[in-house]
């Protein structure tokens, strides 16, 4: 179908795979994620949702199964073609958020599409200043990304994973390291995201007070899809 966003189906993880010291991380995950859905991953520390994201984002790759993003299949892919897949398709927000302290939060904003492509076109600026402002950082554009508080650089960094208009948004624990207050407003930043471009949000929180706003949700055990 059209509207599956992403797609795993029978996906391992084993680290040092091989070795004496081989952990089987991810167990046959067969999962689909669609247009417009929310979802919440949850489970408990350890159980393989930083590795999951990883796989799903493309930075890391399976140890054996398929994932097809936007209905490519990306297991043939090299680095530069998943880079690639992954530039126009995905978003990604971390738990921290990883901006560069010494540019500007516009810049920051923007940093994808320079990796990308150099110089942004204008209609892309305008995007990245209508983000920005969404975002409630409308006259902060021109701000050391350094001077913000953790809240706001979290807000620059939904900013940044949406600049490209990705078909798929993935967060992991993007609001673990806020107040509840602020976790509760950047929570909502990603509803509204979600409402208004119909990107497919996947976000890791154990917040049960925020997995459960979302329609969906999915449970890891052990490396286990359970439920
Ligand atoms: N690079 C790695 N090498 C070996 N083991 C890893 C590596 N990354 C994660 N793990 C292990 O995989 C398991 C799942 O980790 P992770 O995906 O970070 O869980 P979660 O995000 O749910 O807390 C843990 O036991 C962790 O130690
Ligand atoms: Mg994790």
């Amino acid at each position: 179908m059209s509207d599956v966003v992403l797609r795993l189906q029978h996906v391992n993880k084993v680290f040092e795979q091989n070795t004496p010291r081989a952990v089987h991380v991810l167990h046959d995950i067969d999962l689909e994620l669609r247009a417009g859905e929310l979802t919440a991953l949850i489970g408990p520390s350890g159980s393989g949702k930083s590795t999951l994201l990883n796989l799903m984002g493309l930075l890391d790759t399976p140890s054996s199964g398929e994932l097809w993003v936007d209905g490519q299949a990306t297991a043939q892919l090299d680095d530069a073609g998943r880079t690639r897949l992954r530039a126009h398709h995905i978003g990604f927000v971390f738990q921290f958020h990883h901006l560069i302290g010494a540019f500007n939060v516009l810049d920051n904003v923007l940093m994808p599409l320079m990796l990308q492509q150099g110089k942004p076109t204008s209609e892309q600026l305008e995007y990245a200043l209508y983000l920005l402002n969404a975002v409630g950082l409308g006259n902060m554009e021109r701000r050391s990304a350094k001077a913000l508080s953790g809240g706001q650089q979290q807000r620059v960094a939904i900013a940044r994973a949406l600049v490209s208009r990705p078909a798929l948004l993935l967060a992991d624990e993007p609001t673990g390291n806020l107040d509840t207050q602020t976790a509760e407003e950047v929570f909502a930043l990603f509803e509204q995201f979600n409402r208004e471009t119909g990107c497919a949000t996947l976000i890791v929180t154990h917040d049960p007070r925020l997995s459960n706003r979302c329609p969906r949700m999915i449970e890891l055990l052990d490396g286990r899809v359970s439920g």
